[in-house]
């Protein structure tokens, strides 16, 4: 009965039931969780979203809602019941709007990131969010888990370039925040609850955001360093001669640069010897030397070992071909334990020599792959243990590693998730390592806004 009332709400190219087109929605990108769907459902319009709510909060139906599916933590993947109806935005993928003299935008939720990128840039503004799964990922995704990516040094997460936020509410009725004001102290700010939630307190369909002046011309160089705490002293020194110009700044191991280098076809490293780390920056210098000579003092003084400056755009593409392909290239060994942590940057050296102590020590056999974004204190920690380990050990171990990693981020006053999110693969851990009246709020805000736990249930709370 239900299934039938949804198609009906959705029309004839708004769900399927076909276990091939169902196949990709069902697990997530790295394939570790798989789910069953009874239908998937495409809605259009808010307003179909809102029907579709209506109807499965009336029969006691869960609902998963899913973007892009591009998530490290399958929060977008129904759980294996076979009973969650999985609400798809991709049909919602309209520009509502774009205004150059308000520097903002308004699209729907389903809008492919890169989409808004480009609308910006044709009335010649910048939206700033970037990352590697930007050609997949949809808006509403990127606000459900309040993406990071690699411009926030500058530009802050995606929470800090919203504006307005329309969502659908667990009973079917459409909060209508989506203004586009600067300023709006009229009560509480609730946009923000549904920043960051992953789904659970709402179903996003509609996004304004902040759009800024089109960028003077940016640079990208790479350098290569002896150890990964030489980043941060180089950020510091850097941050002193460029100032607001670096844009990004992103640590590479040298693990994950090979991985690259071996699996990514025409990538290669653009220094003649190996280093074990290498910092990749983006910066915006405008025309002349600038970066040059900001640069040459750090390798001069031998914080740095060597540098390249991209040349043209060709050279620029190919360093970032080599930062975006990592996640990839991780894929090809198997199942990598993934951490997307963060700590107070100032503390991050302490974080990176703790932490190879420790490994060194608790889990010899395993080889770091550490990689990104450590202008933000956010690293994504990934620990590659041997294919040797198999079944309950391989459990074991990886829960291991994790619980080594998160202890000692707790111990640093930092998060288990700083990009990520909780979905179900860190939802036990957050329950360990979140502070109990954290947990008593988030349970009070869940129950607030969705009482019969229609909304995405088993994910983050
Ligand atoms: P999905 O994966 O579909 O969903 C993610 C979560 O949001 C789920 O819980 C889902 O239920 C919920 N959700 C999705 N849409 C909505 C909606 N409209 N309303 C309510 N809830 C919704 N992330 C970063 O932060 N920084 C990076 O640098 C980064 N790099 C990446 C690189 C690669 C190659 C890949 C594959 C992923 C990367 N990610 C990164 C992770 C991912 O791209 C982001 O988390 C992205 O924001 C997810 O968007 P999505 O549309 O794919 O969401
Ligand atoms: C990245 O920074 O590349 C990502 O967040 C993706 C990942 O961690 O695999
Ligand atoms: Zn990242």
């Amino acid at each position: 009965m239900l299934i039938e009332t949804l198609k009906e709400i959705v029309g004839p190219n708004g769900w399927t039931v076909d276990a091939a087109d169902l196949e990709p929605h069902l697990t997530e990108w790295r394939n570790v969780v798989r789910g069953a769907t009874p239908i998937m459902v495409k809605p259009a319009t808010t307003d179909e979203v809102s029907a579709v709510v209506r109807a499965c909060a009336a029969a006691g139906v869960a609902i998963v809602p899913q973007g892009g599916n591009t998530g490290m933590c399958a929060g977008a993947v129904p759980d294996p019941s076979g009973e969650q109806v999985l609400l798809n935005l991709s049909r919602m993928n309209r520009i509502r709007s774009v205004d150059a003299a308000d520097f903002s935008l308004v699209a729907d939720a389903g809008c492919v990131l890169a989409n808004l990128q480009r609308a910006a840039e044709e009335v010649d503004r910048l939206f700033p969010l970037s990352l590697g799964g930007e050609g997949t990922c949809q808006i509403g995704g990127n606000l459900a888990t309040d993406a990071g990516g690699i411009n926030v040094i500058r530009y802050g997460t995606t929470r800090d370039l919203v504006l307005g936020v329309e969502a659908v509410l667990a009973d079917g009725r459409v909060y209508d925040g989506l203004r586009t004001l600067r300023k709006d102290t009229a009560g509480y700010d609730l946009k923000q609850l549904f920043i960051g939630s992953e789904g659970t307190l709402g179903i996003i369909t509609g996004v304004a955001v902040k759009l800024f002046p089109a960028q003077e011309a940016s640079r990208t160089a790479m350098l290569a360093i002896d150890d990964a705490e030489k980043a941060v002293e180089l950020l510091g020194v850097l941050r002193g001669s460029l100032d607001d110009a670096i844009q990004s700044f992103e640590l590479i191991g040298m693990t994950a640069l090979d991985l690259v280098l071996e699996h990514i076809p025409d990538t290669r490293l653009p220094f003649e010897s190996a280093a074990p780390w290498y910092v990749l920056l983006e910066a915006t210098t405008g025309e002349g030397d600038r970066l040059e000579r900001a640069l040459l003092p750090v390798v001069n003084s031998g914080l740095a070992r060597d540098a390249v400056i991209a040349k043209n755009d060709r050279e620029s593409d190919a360093l970032w071909r080599m930062r975006h392909s990592i996640s990839e290239a991780e894929k090809k060994i198997g199942q990598g334990v993934k951490h997307d942590i963060s700590v107070p940057i100032g503390r991050m050296r302490d974080f990176l020599t703790m932490g190879d102590a420790r490994l060194a020590e608790q889990i010899p056999e395993a080889t770091l792959v550490a990689f990104g974004h450590v202008g933000d204190g956010n690293l994504h920690y990934n620990v590659v243990l041997p294919k040797s380990l198999l079944g309950d050990d391989l459990v074991a171990r990886r829960k291991a590693v994790s619980r080594l990693v998160y202890d000692l981020v707790a111990e640093l006053n930092g998060s288990i998730s700083a990009e990520h999110g909780i979905g179900v693969l860190k939802r036990d851990w957050l329950h360990e390592y979140k502070d109990p009246v954290e947990l008593d709020l988030m349970r009070t805000l869940k129950t607030a806004l969705d009482p019969h736990s229609i909304l995405n249930p088993g994910k983050v709370i």
